[in-house]
């Protein structure tokens, strides 16, 4: 299955997915990786990985709907089947969304519907957790919709707040637990063990 992988930042997730793929644990091809931001560690280490890493900033575009053609085409190009944001800081427009139906995958350091939603991101998030004082917090994995950190979750996984956390060292362990469930996620998808009924989703068994 053609993935693409859409990333703001230093792109630790796209890593991590990569890593799996060369370890035989994810049977999928990161096709292209896409970033509004020129500077991105992530498409440093697409272009690292012989992956085509492609700079798609709405402030190329004269309009949104020329801005949407684009990302399509080049997804269109390459058969991608699945789009996968990992610390993609952009909101998706509602016409790829319609174009790939319970086909994009978000992350989230945090365990939702608590602690997300717009201004939710990077350090943010942590500080609010530990600013409320609560004692769990995680990872949460879920498709796009059109609202931030919204549409029906896939996975999720808790740790422990301690004590002596800061939002660093909070941030330092949920990011190591990041790396090890989104290509567990993705390879539900890519094995199409994925069932969504409305905010529901299960995986379909074994046998
Ligand atoms: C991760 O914490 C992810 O949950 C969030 O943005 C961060 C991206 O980190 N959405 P990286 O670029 O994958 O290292």
């Amino acid at each position: 299955m053609n993935i693409a992988v859409f990333a703001s930042g230093r792109g630790s997730n796209l890593m991590a997915i990569l890593n799996a793929i060369k370890e035989g644990k994810l049977n999928a091809k990161v096709s292209v990786v896409i970033s509004n931001n020129s500077n991105a560690g992530a498409l440093t280490i697409a272009k690292e990985n012989g992956i085509d890493a492609l700079h798609i900033s709405r402030k190329q575009f004269s309009s949104d709907e020329d801005y949407v053609k684009k990302i399509l085409s080049e997804l269109r190009a390459r058969n991608v089947e699945l789009i996968v944001l990992a610390g993609y800081m952009k909101k998706i427009p509602p016409e790829i969304i319609r174009e790939y139906p319970n086909k994009i995958l978000n992350i989230h350091p945090a365990l939702l519907p608590a602690f997300g939603g717009l201004g939710m991101y990077g350090m943010n998030v942590h500080k609010a957790v530990i600013d409320y004082g609560v004692k769990i917090t995680g990872v949460t994995v879920h498709i796009v919709d059109e609202e931030y950190d919204h549409g029906p979750i896939v996975m999720q996984k808790a740790i422990e707040v301690k004590d002596d956390d800061t939002p660093e060292t909070l941030a330092e362990r949920v990011l190591k637990i990041e790396h090890e469930i989104y290509p567990e996620a993705i390879k539900l998808f890519v094995e199409g063990k994925v069932i969504v009924s409305g905010r529901k989703v299960m995986i379909k068994n074994e046998d």
